[in-house]
């Protein structure tokens, strides 16, 4: 061949990828709906995809530069999505016209811990959500109580051991170990004694937890090409996380041989629900016969999976979060140590269900805290069909994700002024209530929302009582003076663990 070639050939070929990698830009232009100028391959989402930042800080800046839009056009990666801006147009596919919304549009292979509550969608989710909204019934969960305060016991001594000779402490670390020990006795029903790295589980939960939360790329791959991973059957856990909770789960069922323990933890109800076999609540019309999931091995491996990596490290890092506010806001923490000694006096030390949930303050100081630093993001749904975005003329269509920012929203001066202070006081139950409903969604919103979020406040909220019962929080010299987050974890977690001192009270 010719040399002279070479460099045309070059030439030919980078065009023809910039064209491949720009080829959908113009698709929310010719559609009159405006948005951040994408660029090759990232489109707007290139710091996240980069690692220099959280998408949850991305898609909140992009919310923050169109203050006067209802919608905003944006591509993830080159792919075409809805930012929803509006509360009210949010309301409309979030709840109201929820059916042609349900769907999260991240489904894998069913293989694979896939046929998840968070993962699965269509006919396999109604199904799911509907079997397993039962175990989270307050009822439910007030038998499930003791377990948590033991292990919120057994968490203050690990604490009064950790913080005799050194007062400054990585909270993160340190509450992920509470959180590790409640999910393996409720979702696992397994018991640690030992919340050291000693323990071999917590060694495990721990490398799981790495290799789950940590983000590669393909999570970027499947912005790319939606559903590829279900066309591949390709799994999104490593086999070794697979093998763990399939063999979690027959090791549990079989120490209670297929039968509710009268532990009453998850696994209780979840053996409990298998007894039941029709359900005709899940009929939708006579000809219906969609009655039936078999709970199988794989149903209850998956749904173990989903709440030890929704719950757990969720909730760890909203009490990192609590204790970092606490610390640089103390008459705020005075005041809650204050309820927490009422309370306790009260009830001489007692922790129910109902007593938790009627601590007025600490309801306000941890909704505050998920005002501040919501960390599941963004929220997204899948149109089902072609959908007319009401009171516009733009058209979602079939197959197409809406994006939400609850950052952007919940920092938006238009719903919280001085959006960047921390006060508990925005919760008080009128201000809260003249509020639009979708103003405040750290746990989503509709029919889809967190199945878990009774439990995640019961289970975080133990845990502040216990530990405020005996500590204060301080600044120390390391603690950061402004928030930064991890770019390359899945949700939004403090990049350096949140350095604190913890210091006895009294
Ligand atoms: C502070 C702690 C938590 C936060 C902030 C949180 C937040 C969220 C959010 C934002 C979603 C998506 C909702 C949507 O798309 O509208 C979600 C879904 C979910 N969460 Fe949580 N969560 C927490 C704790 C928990 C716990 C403790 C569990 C279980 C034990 C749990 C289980 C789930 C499940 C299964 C889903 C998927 C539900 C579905 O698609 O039907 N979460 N969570
Ligand atoms: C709580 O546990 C008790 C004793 O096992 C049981 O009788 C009761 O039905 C449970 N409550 C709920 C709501 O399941
Ligand atoms: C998907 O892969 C699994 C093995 O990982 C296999 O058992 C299953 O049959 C595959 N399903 C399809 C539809 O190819
Ligand atoms: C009943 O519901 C099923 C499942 O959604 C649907 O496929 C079917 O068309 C419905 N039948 C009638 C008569 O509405």
């Amino acid at each position: 061949m010719e040399p002279m070639y070479i460099p045309l050939i070059l030439i030919v070929l980078l065009y023809s990828l910039y064209y491949y990698f720009t080829r959908t830009f113009n698709y929310w232009k010719d559609r009159g709906v405006v948005g951040p100028e994408p660029v090759p391959l990232f489109g707007n989402i290139k710091r996240a995809a980069l690692r220099y930042e959280n998408v949850g800080e991305t898609m909140a800046n992009i919310y923050h530069q169109y203050p006067d839009e209802k919608v905003v056009g944006v591509f993830r990666m080159t792919t075409p999505n809805l930012l929803l801006r509006d509360l009210e147009i949010i309301k409309h596919i979030m709840i109201k016209d929820f059916d042609e919304f349900s769907d999260r549009g991240v489904e894998y292979s069913t293989d694979g811990l896939g046929k998840n509550l968070f993962h699965a969608d269509s006919e396999t989710w109604r199904i799911l959500r509907n079997r397993f909204t039962p175990i989270f019934t307050s009822g439910k969960l007030k038998n499930m109580t003791y377990l948590l305060t033991e292990r919120g016991n057994r968490f203050i001594k690990y604490v009064e051991t950790i913080t005799r000779n050194q007062k400054e402490h990585r909270i993160h670390t340190l509450v992920q170990r509470y959180t590790m020990s409640t999910i393996a006795a409720c979702a696992f029903g397994i018991d640690i004694d030992d919340i050291t790295d000693n323990n071999p589980l917590i060694k495990t939960l721990h490398k799981i937890d790495r290799d789950v939360f940590t983000l590669n790329f393909a999570l970027e791959l499947d912005m790319m090409y939606p559903g590829l991973f279900k066309k591949l059957n390709l799994s999104i856990f490593p086999k070794y996380v697979n093998d763990f909770f399939h063999d979690l789960t027959r090791t549990v069922t079989n120490e209670r041989q297929g039968k509710p323990s009268g532990r009453r933890d998850f696994m209780d109800l979840i053996l409990e629900i298998r007894e039941q076999k029709e359900l005709p609540s899940l009929k939708r019309n006579e000809s219906d016969d969609q009655t039936h999931l078999e709970i199988s091995e794989s149903i209850i491996a998956a749904q173990s999976a989903v709440f030890f990596a929704a719950g757990y490290e969720t909730s760890a890092t909203t009490m990192s979060y609590l204790l970092y506010l606490l610390a640089k806001n103390p008459h705020i923490q005075e005041k809650l140590h204050e309820e927490i000694d009422k309370t306790l006096e009260n009830h001489d030390g007692e922790l129910t269900y109902d007593i938790v949930n009627n601590m007025p303050y600490l309801g306000k100081v941890f909704d505050e805290t998920l005002r501040l630093f919501p960390l599941a993001e963004p929220l997204q749904r899948n149109a089902k069909s072609d959908y007319k975005i009401p009171g516009t003329d733009i058209v979602v269509k079939k197959n197409q994700m809406v994006l939400i920012s609850p950052r952007g929203i919940h920092h938006d001066p238009k719903y919280y002024p001085n959006p960047e202070v921390f006060d508990p006081e925005r919760f008080n139950p009128e201000i809260a209530a003249a509020r639009h409903p979708c103003a405040y969604m750290p746990f989503g919103v509709g029919p889809r929302n967190c199945i878990g979020m009774r439990f995640a406040k019961l289970q975080s909220r133990i845990c502040i009582i216990k530990l405020l019962s005996q500590f204060r929080v301080e600044p120390s010299e390391n603690t950061l003076k402004e928030m930064k987050f991890d770019p390359k974890r899945i949700v939004l977690s403090p990049s350096d663990g949140i350095l604190l001192n913890i210091v006895r009270r009294k």
